[in-house]
């Protein structure tokens, strides 16, 4: 990996790890204590931390002081963990692993999964509304994150997902699942840290754009990892999605292959729009060969 690469992911990985662990669940004097506990299990279990990196970076492209995109990166990582959260699930993807460890209604039993998805959700909102972005600004950013997140992104994405079982998809409707469940809330990183950043609407656009591009890029990849991805290195299970509309079932892994890199083109070419994006770029094709 280049130097600039690593030593950037580094500064910014530090940062949001710090902030999670020191501000996201923390009330030592209310009762519920069990909840806080089942939010920091999976918040604080090492991701890889991508959309509030896209978040942060983002906000610099435009000119912006990284750090006051920080809210906005928090507020994204706490929806992203419960969407996994819930992912995991018995009723969805029944999946026993993530991140190397037990899933969260493992070890706290569903009923309390649910909750600890819906107050990370939830508090997501009270995150968000710390950053300093003033006025109508701070307007958008709330809206586009519920449409990111919500029955326009994710959560209507997972539904085509869940309805897509058992059945062969067309290459259209493939795209629908992936640009929604997966596009939907790395849309939200990139455009809300160019909201951040004091960016222009045309950066938005820009944005939203390269996220669309990289979120499919980034899901092929997930789903050819789950056919040659192992265990050991990700920590979650593998072959859980066999029985899924992905990709790698409508055209194979070397297809697969191509459309990784097709894919992370076109977002890399949406990134004109900005000044000093060679850390992005260089992030963009780090993960076309990822194995995490
Ligand atoms: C996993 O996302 C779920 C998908 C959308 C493919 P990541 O691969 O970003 O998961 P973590 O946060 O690094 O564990
Ligand atoms: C999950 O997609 C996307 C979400 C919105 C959570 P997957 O179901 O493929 O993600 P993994 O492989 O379990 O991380
Ligand atoms: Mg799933
Ligand atoms: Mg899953
Ligand atoms: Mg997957």
């Amino acid at each position: 990996m280049n130097q600039m690469l690593e030593e950037r992911s580094r500064e910014y990985r530090d940062f949001i790890e710090s902030y999670l662990k020191e501000h996201v669940a923390v009330a030592e004097s209310e009762p519920q204590q069990v909840l806080f506990s089942a939010m920091r299990y999976s918040l604080l279990a090492g991701g890889k931390r991508l959309r509030p990196i896209m978040a942060m970076d983002f906000c610099r492209m435009c000119g912006g002081d990284w750090k006051k995109a920080v809210h906005f990166a928090a507020a994204i990582e706490m929806i992203h963990n419960y969407s996994l959260i819930h992912d995991d699930l018995p009723c969805m993807d029944n999946d026993d692993f993530r991140r190397g460890n037990p899933t969260n209604h493992r070890v706290y039993g569903e009923g309390i999964a649910v909750l600890a998805g819906d107050a990370l959700l939830t508090d997501a909102f009270m995150e968000a509304s710390y950053s300093e972005v003033a006025g109508e600004r701070m307007a958008l950013a709330i809206r586009v994150l519920s449409q990111c997140a919500g029955s326009l992104g994710m959560v209507g994405g997972q539904v085509l997902d869940i309805q897509s079982e058992e059945r062969q998809c067309s290459e259209q409707e493939v795209l629908d699942i992936q640009i929604r469940k997966t596009g939907g809330l790395i849309r939200a990183a990139c455009v809300l840290g160019v909201i951040a950043g004091g960016g222009s609407g045309e950066q938005m656009a820009a944005a939203a754009e390269f996220a669309d591009a990289l979120g499919l890029a980034f899901q092929i990849r997930d789903d050819m990892l789950d056919v040659i991805g192992t265990q050991a290195e990700m920590g979650k299970c593998v072959g859980t999605d066999a029985s899924k509309n992905t990709f790698v079932r409508l055209y194979g892994l070397e297809k697969c292959e191509e459309l990784v890199n097709h894919y992370t083109n076109v977002a890399i070419s949406a990134l004109d729009a900005f000044e000093n994006t060679e850390y992005m770029k260089a992030l963009a094709k780090s993960l076309t060969d990822r194995t995490v």
